[in-house]
């Protein structure tokens, strides 16, 4: 890149204003928010697949009305995302592409499963906690449509994050047995949700460059102690207990201590070996090959459609 035209990008960026589409860009900008808001789209797209488990067998009607609109929500992320990431120059066919080939990522969080009601509600609760604290500092995020996209999808994962902390109080003050099932759920998905935050900051290679071009906003470990503060008194009100003994409240950081994720098996899983990973891209494979059908239907009747035109 051209020093010159480097430099007047970082004072733009340091302005605060705003990259559109058509501006000019560094190529490690555009090739990091692909990598970013691609890694992201799927994640929306992958992540329906956990809960998308349990529609059938939710509880009661108005359980299952509003699980089937969140998922559905999910799924509209993922497109919005889609569409952010192909303003940059790359197809959602090669996006999905870099996906079922794991030269893209997705959130580590989705290769874990889902095995009673009580992990709807944790879900809710923490993962898409978890999703907000990340996200609502990103609807400042330098490049103008993925922060216009993520307004709307904060909203939406408000509403998600509640439902979610609804369904563990109903079965935190349920019977023993539901309140078992809220606890162990809570026990599974502590640790797997702190590490939607990324590696520890010494081992985030992007975070640097990333904060500089204010495509991350705050760091990983930032986010992650702003979400074990936010969430401990939270368990607290539900009466359930954070799987970490060290926890504690520390007077003098104003901030919890506590123990951090085993670093080994967030690197396991984004290698591809966590207790899902093969299923999951084995299931986002299916639906792509059993929707070619659709594309090309859509791609043939756009063709004749245009033909129509131009004749
Ligand atoms: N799951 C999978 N991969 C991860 C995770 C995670 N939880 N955290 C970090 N990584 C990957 C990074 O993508 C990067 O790999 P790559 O170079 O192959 O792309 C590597 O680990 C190193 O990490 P960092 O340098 O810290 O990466 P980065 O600066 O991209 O920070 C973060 C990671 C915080 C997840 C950032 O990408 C981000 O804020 N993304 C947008 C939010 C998002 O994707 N949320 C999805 C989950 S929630 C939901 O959608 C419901």
């Amino acid at each position: 890149d051209d020093p010159e035209k480097l430099a007047e990008f970082q004072a733009r960026i340091d302005a605060g204003e705003k990259i559109e589409p058509k501006d000019w860009m560094p190529v490690g900008y555009r090739k990091t928010l692909i990598r970013q808001i691609g890694q992201h789209a799927h994640s929306e797209i992958v992540g329906q697949l956990p809960e998308g488990n349990w529609i059938t067998r939710a509880p009661t009607l108005e359980r299952k009305a509003i699980l089937l609109a969140k998922v559905q929500d999910e799924a509209g992320h993922g497109l919005y995302l889609y569409c952010a990431a192909e303003t940059l120059g790359v197809s959602r066919d090669e996006l999905t592409e870099m996906l079922l080939d794991g030269r893209m990522k997705y959130s580590s969080i989705f290769a874990y499963p889902t095995l009673t009601w009580a992990d709807m509600g944790a879900v809710g609760w923490l993962v898409d906690g978890a999703a907000i604290m990340n996200q609502v500092p990103l609807q400042r995020t330098s490049f103008g449509p993925y922060a216009r996209a993520m307004v709307r999808i904060c909203k939406e994962e408000s509403f998600h994050q509640r439902q979610g902390f609804d369904i563990m109080r109903k079965m935190a003050g349920g019977t023993e047995a539901q309140k078992r099932m809220a606890q162990d759920a809570l026990n599974r998905f502590w640790y797997p949700s702190l590490m939607m935050f990324g590696p520890p900051d010494a081992d985030s290679v992007h975070s640097s460059q990333s904060m500089a071009w204010k495509i991350k906003m705050n760091t990983n470990d930032e986010l992650r102690q702003k979400f074990v503060d936010q969430t401990v008194p939270q368990a607290e009100f539900l009466g359930l207990s954070i799987p970490d003994p060290d926890l504690r409240w520390n007077e003098e950081t104003g901030h919890y201590d506590f123990t951090p994720p085993d670093w080994d098996e967030f690197f396991a899983v984004l290698k591809g070996n966590g207790p899902c990973s093969v299923d999951r891209i084995a299931t986002r494979r299916k639906a792509w090959d059993d929707g070619a059908w659709v594309r090309d239907g859509l791609m043939a009747h756009a063709a004749k459609k245009r033909a129509a035109r131009t004749a």
